[in-house]
């Protein structure tokens, strides 16, 4: 079987790359990760990535002056790696429409909140001052669009009364790791892909994605 290389992107901790890792360990998952890349050379997921023997990159935007120039050689990596398929995990960089369209169907992203409702960030903190009573996460691909993509899966994390936004943080936390394998296996096993120009309709997923209450 050959397995669909994917090229990770973080900016800190790493705990939905780490996860991936781990999923990776099972012979019969469909993924392999071929590079791990940070644009913060101090990200801890980076020594985690390591950990599991999987190749690392750092290009710090610090570094250049714009921020075409930084995907410029962020891309030239990605392309080197031979990745099929970009999981942004807690990459914390808005990237151009111009990055996005050369990766269209090819480029994915894990957010900590049930999309559309709170796209971009402090998504626990609004969702607990709004009074949802469920939150969650989302595994979608990337348009140009801010969080706006089609979704790939789901999961659902019951708000309770005494949450704070750390707590409530941790416990989506926790779905995402299982949540992101689970939707890189879709793709991977050539279940779910994003074919067509319309940001929904043209999503063909022929497996169920995940509703889970934790
Ligand atoms: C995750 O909660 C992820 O959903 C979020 O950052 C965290 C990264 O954690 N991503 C975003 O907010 C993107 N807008 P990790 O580094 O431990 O995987």
């Amino acid at each position: 079987m050959s397995k669909l290389k994917v090229a990770v992107l973080i900016s800190g901790t790493g705990s939905n790359m780490g996860a991936l890792a781990r999923a990776t360990m099972d012979p019969d998952y469909p993924v392999e990760i071929v590079l791990v890349l940070s644009n913060r050379p101090h990200a801890a997921g980076l020594e985690l990535a390591q950990e599991h023997g999987i190749p690392i990159r750092v290009i710090d935007h610090t570094g250049y002056d714009s921020r075409e120039a930084h995907e410029h050689a962020v891309n030239d990596a990605l392309r080197e790696s031979g990745a099929r398929l970009i999981c942004l995990a807690g990459y914390m960089r808005i990237l151009t429409d111009g990055f996005v369209n050369q990766w269209r169907g090819q480029l994915v992203n894990i957010h900590p909140s049930l999309l559309p409702s709170f796209r971009g960030i402090d998504t626990h903190a609004r969702a607990l001052e709004r009074g949802v009573r469920i939150h969650g996460c989302t595994v979608h691909f990337v348009n140009a669009e801010l969080d706006g993509g089609p979704i790939i899966a789901q999961a659902a994390v019951r708000v309770e009364p005494d949450d704070t936004p750390e707590s409530l943080a941790a416990r989506v936390l926790k779905a995402e790791h299982e949540l992101f394998p689970h939707a890189l296996r879709l793709i991977g096993d050539q279940s779910v892909r994003w074919s067509g120009d319309d940001a929904v309709k043209d999503l063909n997923v022929s497996s169920s994605d995940v509703a889970r209450m934790e």
